[in-house]
């Protein structure tokens, strides 16, 4: 018996071990943005017209440029690394030179892009943030010093050295990410007035609270200009993923989109909830689709391929589950066919063939979209399709768990029996710790998500198939 248990124990403890390294890498990550985004935003305060203003800051920004060099070298070799290296050492080196912020902010931003397409993102919401919930929050909890309007001028904050932040301040506004903002209120900002917020409030409520006050500096006019945008710009909707959103400040997206993308990020900054809806996710998988062919058509491969496996990582696979629990055949269907897709530019097809693939999967985005009749699935559906998996799996479990007993009490093997009990208590225990993982620790998104669907399904299949033999 002990033997027997100590395998998928093993499994089991190399699956937490995977998890928590996949945490602890994500958690360097985000720092290392973090650190990078403070760089952009607070060099003013060190260096202005190449004169030091204030010899303390100018330290930070030395030490803080040099920590990134060693964070970026502690991360995992992969291709692109050796730029982001380069593009740190630039920043070193600049910070040396007392280069003009232009340029200080130009370079973090461009650590901050490479970094986030290189490793892809760490952390990201999973679901819309609840900006009522969120402006009741921002009152008990950050209004005493961020002031009730977010303009820094709260009652606690005035006698702190720095002053609580302005939300409202363009400036810093265009030099700020979602994720910049979240790890802050997460992490809290050492030696400042701002605290770490991990322990009080949940990952939901903080990214709430980074929406709410990452939209402080938006207009209204600017929110209207931007849903508009969003309506009417080709290819605009496609191009603010849910990544795009969090992972790039104001500033880059001017940069590397255009104007009406600030906007647009201006609209879904004050309106989450239009980022979460699965109506989106279904255009910016068709609109990725469309772009795929195209950029295949023109002869690049590369661009080709990273649009079509954006096509399912930003838009399809997050509808995924919700389409399974009403027609699992029909995802996994149109699952094989953004892989055909993604097989056919791989391979050097014809253009015309990659068309085709191309149209196939379109065919079935419109039927899941059919099949999620727009608005996705109702509650009583959500429930009836939770209820009967759980159902399904648990009356498994019993039955096994009875068989198992009467076995072992035909068998006259009682004190086998108390194997039994500990086993199935200890499942649930797992159960339990797995859910609190999942829900809480670890987050996943893209690629990641994909690579912990493979290991647990590996490790399952490895333990059903030692379960079977013995
Ligand atoms: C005790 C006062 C205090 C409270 C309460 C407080 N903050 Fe802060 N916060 C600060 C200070 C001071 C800074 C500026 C730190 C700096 O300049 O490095 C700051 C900075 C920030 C930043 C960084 C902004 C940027 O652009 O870099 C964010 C985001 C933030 N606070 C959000 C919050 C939220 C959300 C709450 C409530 C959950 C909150 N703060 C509560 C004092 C406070």
């Amino acid at each position: 018996m002990v033997l027997i248990e100590r395998r998928p124990l093993g499994v089991f403890l190399l699956l937490c071990f995977f998890m928590l390294t996949a945490t602890a890498r994500a958690a360097d990550q985000t720092a290392l943005v973090q650190l990078v985004e403070y760089v952009g935003a607070d060099y003013v305060n060190a260096v202005q017209d190449g004169e030091i203003v204030s010899e303390a800051e100018y330290a930070e920004m030395d030490e803080f440029t040099r920590l990134l060099s060693e964070g970026i070298a502690t991360l995992d070799d992969v291709e692109g690394k050796q730029r982001l290296a380069d593009q740190a050492q630039q920043l070193e080196a600049a910070v040396d030179d007392k280069a003009p912020e232009a340029r200080i902010q130009e370079l973090a931003q461009k650590i901050r892009g490479t970094l986030v397409t290189v490793y892809g993102l760490p952390v990201i919401p999973k679901t819309a943030p609840d900006m009522e919930k969120a402006a009741q929050l921002y009152q008990t909890h950050c209004a005493a010093c961020h002031g009730d309007e977010g303009r820094g001028d709260g009652p606690a904050g005035a006698a702190l050295e720095p002053a609580p932040t302005d939300f409202h301040e363009r400036a810093r506004y265009m030099g700020r990410s979602m994720l910049g903002l979240y790890t802050t209120i997460t992490g809290g900002v050492d030696g400042t007035g701002m605290a770490a917020y991990d322990d009080q409030l949940s990952e939901a409520e903080r990214w709430a609270l980074a929406f709410y006050v990452g939209g402080k500096a938006v207009s209204d006019q600017e929110a209207d200009a931007g849903e508009q945008a969003l309506r009417g710009t080709p290819g605009l909707k496609a191009d603010m993923t849910l990544d795009t959103v969090i992972g790039k400040a104001p500033a880059d997206v001017r940069d590397e989109i255009g104007k009406p993308a600030v906007q647009a990020m201006g609209y879904l900054r004050r309106n989450p909830e239009a980022l979460f809806s699965q109506n989106r996710f279904i255009e910016i998988s068709d609109a990725k689709l469309g772009e795929a062919a195209g950029l295949y058509a023109d002869g690049d491969r590369a661009a080709a391929r990273a649009a079509a496996l954006s096509a399912y990582l930003d838009g399809f696979e997050m509808i995924e589950q919700q389409l399974s629990a009403v027609d699992s055949d029909l995802m996994r269907a149109t699952e094989r066919r953004f892989m055909a897709v993604r097989q056919a530019i791989e391979q050097g097809e014809e253009p015309a063939a990659v068309d085709a693939r191309v149209a196939e999967a379109r065919d079935s985005l419109a039927a899941a979209e059919d099949a999620l009749g727009g608005d996705g699935l109702s509650a009583a559906a959500t429930f009836s399709a939770s209820f009967f998996i759980l159902f399904r799996e648990g009356l498994e479990a019993l039955l096994i768990v009875a068989a198992l007993l009467t076995f072992t009490r035909k068998a006259g093997a009682r004190s086998a029996s108390r194997h039994i009990h500990f086993g199935w208590v200890a499942a649930l225990i797992a159960g339990v710790a797995t859910w609190f993982a999942a829900s809480t620790v670890i987050s996943f998104s893209g690629a990641s998500r994909e690579l912990t669907e493979g290991v647990a399904g590996l490790a399952a299949a490895v333990i059903l198939f030692y379960v079977g033999f013995w």
